[in-house]
């Protein structure tokens, strides 16, 4: 898993973007309810990866501490911040093992993140530890309807590898959201979801077959090279024979999904 994220560190951001206005209203989203009853509050970002969430934030002058095991991944979101904020602390490391003094922040953000780690239990009684009472975990996550052209590529893809006998697994991060919901509930805590923001991405074909021939999502990663190959051949020419002209964008109509919850 880590190696992947150095190998798409510099083209991370385009798996997930967000237009500049959206990513200012899921800061806003992060930042108003901890603001309201904590002066000054400190954050931290578990698994902050390129910065997406966290240098608008930054921006905005918050205390930040942002997380990640990859080095790469931190290089990027050094870049971003250098020169932006004095008050911003990147720490390579893990989540599992924070190292950092129990009650000692206002809240912690989990993005995309649960997903992405075995023993992802320990990560949250990590985050549960570090945060003071009446702190706030926030998870968050992008969510599409599913139904436009960048989803019936993806099927297509899937269709494909289960034609050479691969069966792609798909939902995994849908599946541990209700896990960790399930044992924050466990904890005593009340998760609370919600939109806060929403958005349309025009996308063409070309682009949508690109971020799986670049195996840029992480659902691409473990197709082994000998299936990932032919697999990339076959949905090329389906892709070129279904849409006349490969650069005409469809519309994806993305949400920015967020589940508060507060430590008892
Ligand atoms: C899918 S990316 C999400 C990045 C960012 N939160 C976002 O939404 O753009 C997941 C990030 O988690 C990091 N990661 C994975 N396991 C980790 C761990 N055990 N501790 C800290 N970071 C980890 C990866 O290096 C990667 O940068």
């Amino acid at each position: 898993m880590a190696s992947h994220f150095s190998r798409v560190a510099f083209t991370y951001d385009r798996t997930r973007y967000h237009p500049p206005e959206v990513s200012g209203r899921i800061a806003s989203a992060f930042t108003a309810p901890v603001e309201k009853l904590f002066r000054d509050p400190l954050f931290l970002e578990i698994g902050a990866g390129t910065g997406r969430i966290s240098v608008p934030i930054i921006a905005r002058g918050y205390r930040y501490i942002a997380l990640d095991e990859n080095p790469a991944m931190l290089e990027v979101l050094r870049q971003k911040v250098a020169g932006v904020s004095r008050k911003v602390r990147l720490l390579e490391g893990d989540a599992r093992e924070l190292p950092l003094e129990k009650d000692s922040l206002h809240a912690v953000i989990a993005v995309h993140f649960w997903h992405m780690l075995d023993n992802w239990q320990k990560a949250l009684l990590e985050s549960l530890r570090v945060l003071r009472p009446g702190g706030f975990l926030f998870e968050g996550w992008d969510q599409t309807e599913g139904d436009n052209e960048d989803w019936k590529i993806q099927q297509q893809w899937k269709e494909i590898l289960q034609g050479l006998g691969y069966p792609l697994v798909r939902g995994r991060h849908q599946a541990r959201l209700a896990e960790v919901e399930e044992r924050l509930i466990a904890h005593g805590l009340e998760p609370k979801t919600k939109m806060v923001a929403d958005w349309v991405e025009p996308r063409s074909p070309r682009v949508s077959l690109e971020m799986i021939a670049e195996r840029i999502y992480s659902f691409t990663w473990e197709v082994p090279e000998e299936v990932f190959r032919p697999s990339v051949i076959e949905l090329a020419h389906w892709v070129y024979q279904s849409y006349p002209d490969p650069d005409t964008e469809y519309p994806i109509h993305w949400k920015f999904m967020l589940r508060g919850s507060r430590v008892p």
